[in-house]
């Protein structure tokens, strides 16, 4: 564009401005809402209100919307907004420009011949001023003891940490929509693990790019310079590349500041998702950044969180090579049972986990400050291991700073192969349950991961509805009830001796002849989860399936801790050593459970069903 074409750019765009008003066309009181042409529009705040409420339509693409607040750019966000329909509204915060003149730059992409057209849009008609924003829950299939955002889209929780008896999560969220987008950390903070509380977001995309994720770390020493006990966190800033930048937050993390000098660490090739803790023997910091299209995580140390340096690689060539690798967390743990105390290297892979998809493989090893060495089994390979064996837990990390030596990470309970498409719309993903990791020697000598659920959730038990001491099972089964109140939502505990016994089938089935079927193979040490039949499936070809997992046991005795919270179950075995989380939406809640056995009778244990507060 030569300078004469832009300086008539500017100055048709300023009379253009001069005459908003003659040309508005906004239905709504306090919104002008001006089409330039057939792609843009200016959107004018004249009236008071604490929200611009956005109309999404999802099926359509994202328009761009660049907020000018007097005069400059503030931010940059990404909306479907409604073309023939409004799906639902998202709120845009007004509050931080009170008194300021506030004009929405708006860039749509859909093909239209005429300017008329885009007068005939949904979301230009429907754009609105409010004091309030409604967060009711609208979705019936949302979980009511498991975490999700109010609203919008969420991916991987990250930056976790716990200080002064709270427990912090952030997670990848887009406050625009229910898909994919804007990525910015949102936050939530809870004291039991059961109850969050929502914050307002804490970091938003920046002039570096989205906000993609990262950890956060506390900084006892002040190493950094930011303040004794700053809050230090470092997330990966994604645009045309990904780098890594530098916050830190004095008021325990509810805001952050951005350091001046991000980004801190650029390489010549998709790295992310920084995890940081600091090393209290080398006095350092060490951080895992995963190298994701490399297949192998960097590892780095620094003494302040400013200067990096590289000191070792681990992957290439290892483990499951089928796809990124993201989301690293690195921590040391006892081996129960034992004095050995052993390094555990998480490495999130999408896909090409072991249902399809995304799922979260561990590799056990030493580390000695710089390098992490992984064990090798009998025939001297190094093992590819699973920490979950469902389709639903991913780029699953731990809280630093975890009080009592506690190792307890949450997982993101979706799967990217169907995410964006799951049967809810006010807001997509939950987190799964809270763990507590382990290490124990399996029936080959081998170290695994274990993931109990965490303590506190004892106290989602309300009644107890059903208690059963000893029953024999054979191929006819038993049948109990599930609660009916709360939607369904419970917690069903037995154990089972099934040495006789070929396979033991337990259902969960709803009056819809509607059925999730688990079964415990025993010869094989297997329990399958299949959820072909578990309600709505259609949505994506990738979610009708079935899981397998090990069950680590050789006398035919498992011990389960289900819970089902309205489109999510979580079966945990043997205390943790073996768990399966899957998603499931069941037209009507599950109402009865069956245990059946055949090639011999089985038994069952101290049977108890809790309906859930
Ligand atoms: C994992 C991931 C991360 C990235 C984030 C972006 O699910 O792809 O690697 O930081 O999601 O939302």
């Amino acid at each position: 564009m030569n300078r004469l074409t832009k300086n008539l750019i500017v100055a048709m765009t300023l009379s253009t401005s001069a005459s908003f008003g003659a040309f508005a066309s906004g239905e709504t009181a306090g919104v002008d809402v001006n089409h330039l042409g057939i792609n843009n529009t200016l959107v004018r705040i004249t009236g008071e209100g604490k929200y611009l409420l956005l109309p999404v339509q999802e099926a359509n693409d994202d328009a761009k919307i660049n907020v000018i607040v007097d005069g400059k750019i503030d931010k940059t966000i990404n909306v479907r907004l409604a073309k023939s329909k409004v799906d639902y509204f998202v709120p845009f915060d007004l509050t931080p420009y009170k008194g300021h003149d506030v004009v929405m730059n708006i860039t749509t992409s859909q093909d239209r011949s005429t300017v008329r057209e885009i007068k005939e849009d949904a979301w230009s008609k429907t754009i609105a001023l409010a004091d309030t924003f409604d967060t009711t829950n609208r979705e019936k299939y949302r979980p009511a003891f498991h975490h999700t955002p109010l609203y919008g889209w969420m991916n991987d929780p990250n930056g976790m940490f716990y200080k002064d008896g709270v427990w912090h999560l952030y997670y990848q969220y887009n406050p625009y929509g229910s898909k994919w987008q804007n990525l910015s950390w949102g936050h939530s903070t809870s004291k039991d693990l059961i109850n969050w509380e929502h914050h307002p977001t804490a970091v938003e995309p920046n002039g570096l790019g989205m906000v993609f994720s990262g950890s956060c770390a506390i900084d006892h020493t002040n190493s950094a310079g930011f303040g004794e006990n700053a809050v230090v966190g470092l997330y990966t800033s994604a645009d045309a590349s990904q780098t890594q930048s530098l916050i830190w937050s004095t008021d325990n993390g509810e805001t952050f500041e951005i350091y001046p000098g991000n980004p801190v660490i650029t390489l010549e090739s998709e790295a992310r998702d920084p995890n940081m803790f600091w090393d209290n023997e080398a006095k350092q910091w060490v951080m895992v950044l995963a190298h994701a299209l490399d297949h192998e995580m960097l590892i780095f140390t620094s003494p302040d969180m400013k200067e990096w340096t590289l000191q070792s690689s681990f992957g290439k060539g290892i483990g499951a090579q089928d796809g990124v690798w993201e989301c690293p967390d690195l921590f040391r743990l006892p081996v129960e049972g034992s004095d050995e105390n052993k390094w555990v290297l998480l490495c999130n892979l999408n896909p090409g986990g072991p249902f399809g998809g995304s799922a979260t493989q561990y590799f056990i090893g030493d580390f000695d400050g710089k390098t992490f060495k992984a064990d090798v089994d009998a025939q001297g390979n190094i093992p590819t291991k699973w920490m979950d064996f469902g389709k639903d837990h991913y780029a699953t990390v731990s809280w630093s700073d975890a009080p009592n030596d506690r190792r307890t990470v949450i997982g993101w309970m979706s799967n990217w192969q169907y995410a964006a498409e799951v049967p809810t719309m006010q807001y997509r993903s939950a987190n799964t349950l809270p763990r507590e990791v382990g290490l124990f020697k399996g029936p080959d000598g081998q170290i695994y991961v274990s993931s109990a659920p965490s303590p506190e959730l004892i106290a989602l038990r309300d009644k107890l509805t059903v208690k059963i001491n000893k029953a024999d099972i054979n191929a006819k089964g038993r049948t109990y009830d599930l609660p009916a109140t709360n939607g369904g939502i419970c917690e069903i505990i037995f154990d089972m001796e099934a040495k006789k016994s070929d396979i033991v089938k337990i259902e969960l089935k709803n009056s819809e002849g509607e059925k999730v079927v688990m079964d415990y193979k025993v010869a094989d040490h297997t329990l399958s989860f299949d959820r072909k039949e578990s309600g709505v499936i259609n949505f994506s070809q990738d979610f009708p399936s079935i899981t397998v997992s090990p069950t680590f046991e050789t006398d035919g005795k498992i011990s389960l801790r289900i819970f089902i919270d309205k489109s999510s179950i979580e079966v945990f075995g043997n205390n943790g050593r073996f768990v399966m989380t899957n998603l499931v939406f069941p037209t009507t809640p599950y109402n009865k459970l069956s245990i059946s056995s055949t090639g011999g009778n089985a038994r069952i244990e101290n049977l108890k069903i809790y309906s859930i507060k």
